[in-house]
C-alpha cells in the first residue's frame, strides 16, 4: 500500500473509536481528511449522533459541508476524545505536530480531550524525534528578534513560507518558524525552554498526550494503547 492508502484506512478505522453521543475532536491533515470523510458517511447513512469541535478552518469547512453537527469549544463541556494526525511519534509516544500549521488549537483541543487517539502511516513511527522539523507558531510582533534568539541557542530556525514566498500565516494570523534540529534528545527540556519563552504562541511538541495511536501498516491498521 502506498502512504496515500495506509493514511486512508487508518482514517476509516479510528471512526470505530466514535460512540454514538460523544463529543468528538476533531484534527488536521491528510490523515485527518480521510477520518473526517468517513464520519460524514456515518452520520448521514447510520444517524450516528455526534457533536463535534475541530481544530482548523479547514476541517471545519470538510466538515460543515458533510453536514457533522459542529460547536465551538467554548460551548461544550469536555471532549470524549479526539482523532488526529501527526508529523512523529517516538517509542514512548511523545510526537511532533504542526506540519499543517494548526498545532496551537490542535493542542488546545487535545488538552481538553479525555482521551487522545492518533492515526498515522508507520513512517511517521521513529526512534527519536527531530527530523521532522519541530514548527513554533509565533507572533510576528518583533519575530525578527525571537529569530535572532533561536539562532543563538543554535536551534536552526527558518520562516515557514507559502509557495509564492510570502510568510506562511496560521489560522490566528501568526507565523511559523520550524526548528531544523535533525534530533531532539531532550524534549520535555526543550518544551520547558520553548514554553518560556516570549513570542511563542505555541510550539509542536506533544509530550504526554496521546492514549493510542492507530498505525496503517502493509497488514492493516495496528492499535498500540499506551497506559499512562
Ligand atoms: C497539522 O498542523 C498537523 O499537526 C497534522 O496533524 C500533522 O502534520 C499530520 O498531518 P498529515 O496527516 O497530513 O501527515
Amino acid at each position: 500500500m502506498n502512504q496515500d492508502e495506509l493514511k486512508k484506512a487508518v482514517g476509516i478505522k479510528s471512526v470505530d473509536f466514535i460512540k454514538p453521543n460523544m463529543t468528538v475532536g476533531l484534527g488536521t491533515g491528510s490523515t485527518v481528511y480521510y477520518m473526517v470523510e468517513e464520519l460524514g458517511r456515518r452520520v448521514q447513512t447510520e444517524n450516528l449522533t455526534v457533536q463535534c469541535v475541530t481544530t482548523s478552518t479547514r476541517t471545519w469547512q470538510q466538515a460543515e459541508k458533510l453536514g457533522i453537527p459542529l460547536k465551538k469549544l467554548n460551548e461544550i463541556q469536555q471532549i470524549d476524545i479526539t482523532i488526529d494526525g501527526a508529523d512523529e511519534i517516538d517509542q514512548n509516544f511523545q510526537g511532533i505536530k504542526g506540519g499543517g500549521g494548526a498545532h496551537t488549537y490542535e493542542k488546545t483541543v487535545a488538552l481538553n480531550s479525555k482521551r487522545n487517539l492518533w492515526i498515522v502511516d508507520q513512517s511517521k513511527m521513529v526512534p527519536t524525534l527531530g527530523k521532522f522539523p519541530l514548527p513554533i507558531e509565533v507572533n510576528p510582533f518583533g519575530c525578527e528578534q525571537l529569530f535572532k534568539r533561536l539562532q543563538s541557542e543554535d536551534l536552526h530556525p527558518q520562516f515557514r513560507l507559502t509557495d509564492n514566498g510570502q510568510p506562511y500565516l496560521t489560522d490566528m494570523k501568526n507565523y511559523i518558524i520550524d526548528l531544523h534540529l535533525g534530533q531532539i534528545k531532550h524534549p520535555h527540556l526543550l518544551a520547558d525552554w520553548l514554553d518560556h519563552q516570549t513570542g511563542i504562541i505555541e510550539h509542536g511538541l506533544f509530550l504526554d498526550l496521546v492514549n493510542t495511536v492507530v498505525v496503517g501498516t502493509d497488514h492493516g491498521p495496528q492499535i498500540i494503547d499506551q497506559i499512562r
